[in-house]
């Protein structure tokens, strides 16, 4: 599973359901196809999933989700792919970690600041707080050299990177200090409704016209489409608006086309006809991984084993890395 001539990238995602066609085109579908490059690791946050209410069916039910639809987009199951709740190591480092980091650092994080001030100190748990740490512990157990992540996760990296400065510097060289690879994503495709805004999912909440998910079914996705937003021209006219954009955005990146053939397909088409064939494109792409998707969700329990089998294999790497760690603080 580990080959060492690889670097090492550590992906963590979140458990928390919907993938939409904007993590497919901007992100999925470039680790599917970079995979052997690298020597990866996917962790399903589970731990940083319950920072947040959770309904417990519905984290489980998105646990799985996320595994199966990563595996039915064609990350391959020799890749480690496990649930990070299953290797203990990462709640016990991140503990030693917390215990090292001053309470300032993790107070200044946008994202602790922007959940306290939108919902009150008293309404939050301390897992808000320690998030950071957890996920600096998830990276640096694996010795992991690079974290893909957007830019909303780039403080997180800082701190992942002073955190094991702090204890190397303490201690020695014991942690493998981690780089960000911040992704700018190949295709950023902006919501339906709101072509200024990029696809997300929380967006999708409030206006379900907003993001087309991986696991919709053809009729939703072509309904979604047609009520997408497009520009005040008759017909499909350049330079086109954000609507129009980002409705060719979707078609060239699925199509792997470049503008110029774009742009003299859908000269002049009526905008029926580039969403209907935007549809077709889309369908087409999601239809094979939502057929593997029911396949790999037919035998959970087969499933879960792949999971566990994972971690297993992790398990040790994992230790190794906790084990120097609390040798050096005199925990064992
Ligand atoms: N905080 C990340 C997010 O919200 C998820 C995450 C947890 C993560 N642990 C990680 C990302 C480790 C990269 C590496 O997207």
């Amino acid at each position: 599973m580990q080959s060492p001539e690889k670097p090492r990238v550590f992906s963590g995602i979140q458990p928390s359901g919907g993938l939409h066609i904007g993590n497919y085109l901007g992100a999925i579908r470039n680790w599917v196809r970079n995979q052997d490059q690298y020597d990866n690791i996917f962790c399903i946050v589970d731990l940083h999933a319950i920072t947040l209410p959770q309904d417990p069916a519905a984290l489980r039910e998105n646990t799985l989700d996320l595994a199966a639809i990563y595996l039915a987009s064609g990350i391959k199951p020799e890749q480690a792919m496990f649930i990070q709740s299953h290797v203990s190591a990462h709640a016990e480092l991140a503990w030693v970690f917390e215990c090292f980091t001053p309470i300032g650092w993790l107070e200044r994080m946008t994202q602790f600041k922007d959940r306290t001030a939108r919902q009150g100190r008293e309404r939050i748990g301390a897992g808000v707080l320690t998030y950071p740490s957890l996920m600096a512990a998830d990276i640096m157990l694996y010795d992991a050299e690079y974290v893909p992540v957007g830019e909303d996760q780039r403080q997180h990296i800082e701190y992942t990177r002073d955190i094991g400065q702090r204890i190397n510097q303490r201690y020695g060289n014991i942690l493998v200090i981690p780089e960000p690879l911040i992704q700018k994503a190949g295709a950023e495709i902006k919501g339906l409704d709101d072509p200024e805004k990029k696809m997300s999912k929380s967006l999708a909440a409030d206006s379900p016209g907003h993001a087309i998910f991986m696991l919709d079914p053809p009729d939703l996705i072509r309904k979604k489409l047609a009520r997408a937003q497009t520009d005040a021209e008759p017909a499909v006219r350049f330079p086109a608006g954000p609507g129009v954009r980002n409705l060719l955005e979707i078609y060239r990146t699925i199509k792997q086309l470049d503008w110029p053939a774009v742009e003299r397909e859908f000269e002049g088409k009526p905008y029926s006809a580039l969403k209907s064939a935007v549809a077709d494109g889309v369908i087409e792409v999601l239809a094979p991984i939502q057929q593997r998707y029911r396949e790999i969700r037919s035998d959970d329990a087969a499933l879960l084993e792949q999971l566990r089998g994972a971690a297993d294999r992790l398990t040790p790497v994992a230790n190794a890395t906790l084990h120097r760690v609390q040798e050096a603080v005199g925990l064992r």
